[in-house]
């Protein structure tokens, strides 16, 4: 796999939406090609899988079979295959959110999670390798700021609808994910100005070297 796979990650209204848009722009205009994408989704199997997981009332165990589904099916029909042909994989949320939200909001066991990512996310090229993101973009933003973003804004679902204590475990929880993974992860302050936010994105990027 010779792409470059970035996944954006973040509570509920850390406004991570528009720099994914501008990212894939940015990697264009030097001739990439990109794949823009989301989890739960992708794939019109794991967008089926989606509406359940944010309309439906279900345990967390569910909720992290029915994602890691979602993301078997979006990992052999699209990422794989992209990276493979050397494309640009820009992942709206990856398993990052599943340890964030099922793991550390939801109280699913972490180390379970852990043999599940190990499970969906072995290779297809038989490397031995996870298929995992080359850079993951975490957008931190209080809860309580990303609650009065995110108040009045659309009819919020399952998880948007959860109380700010909620957001403060699953902040948590990526805090955790980061630290696990020092080497893939980038904190970006979303707490600033849309482009400070956009301004630390680019930067993040370019110290790997991908722009
Ligand atoms: P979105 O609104 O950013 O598209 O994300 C969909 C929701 O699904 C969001 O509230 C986070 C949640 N989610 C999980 O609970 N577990 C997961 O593994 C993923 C990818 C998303």
């Amino acid at each position: 796999m010779n792409g470059t796979f970035i996944s954006f990650e973040g509570i509920d209204g850390a406004g991570k939406s528009t720099h994914i848009d501008s990212l894939a722009q940015s990697f264009r205009a030097q001739g990439r090609v990109v794949t823009l994408t989301r989890e739960p989704g992708g794939t019109p199997l794991a967008e089926q899988l989606r509406q359940m997981v944010l309309n439906d009332p279900m345990d967390a165990m569910t909720e992290a079979l029915l994602v890691f589904a979602a993301r078997r099916d979006h990992i052999r029909q699209v990422i794989a295959p992209a990276l493979a042909r050397g494309e640009v994989v820009l992942c709206d949320r990856f398993t990052d959110a599943t340890f964030a939200y099922q793991g550390a909001g939801r109280g699913f066991d972490w180390q379970t999670l852990s043999v599940l990512e190990s499970w969906v996310q072995a290779n297809p090229d038989q490397s031995g390798r996870l298929v995992q993101p080359d850079l993951t973009l975490w957008f931190d933003l209080p809860a309580s700021i990303a609650a009065q973003r995110l108040a009045g804004a659309r009819v919020p679902d399952k998880f948007e609808s959860q109380p700010q204590a909620f957001f403060e475990k699953v902040a948590n929880g990526y805090a955790l994910r980061l630290a696990a993974d020092t080497e893939r992860f980038a904190r970006i302050d979303a707490n600033q100005t849309p482009a400070a936010v956009w301004s630390d994105v680019e930067q993040a990027v370019r110290s790997k070297g991908f722009l």
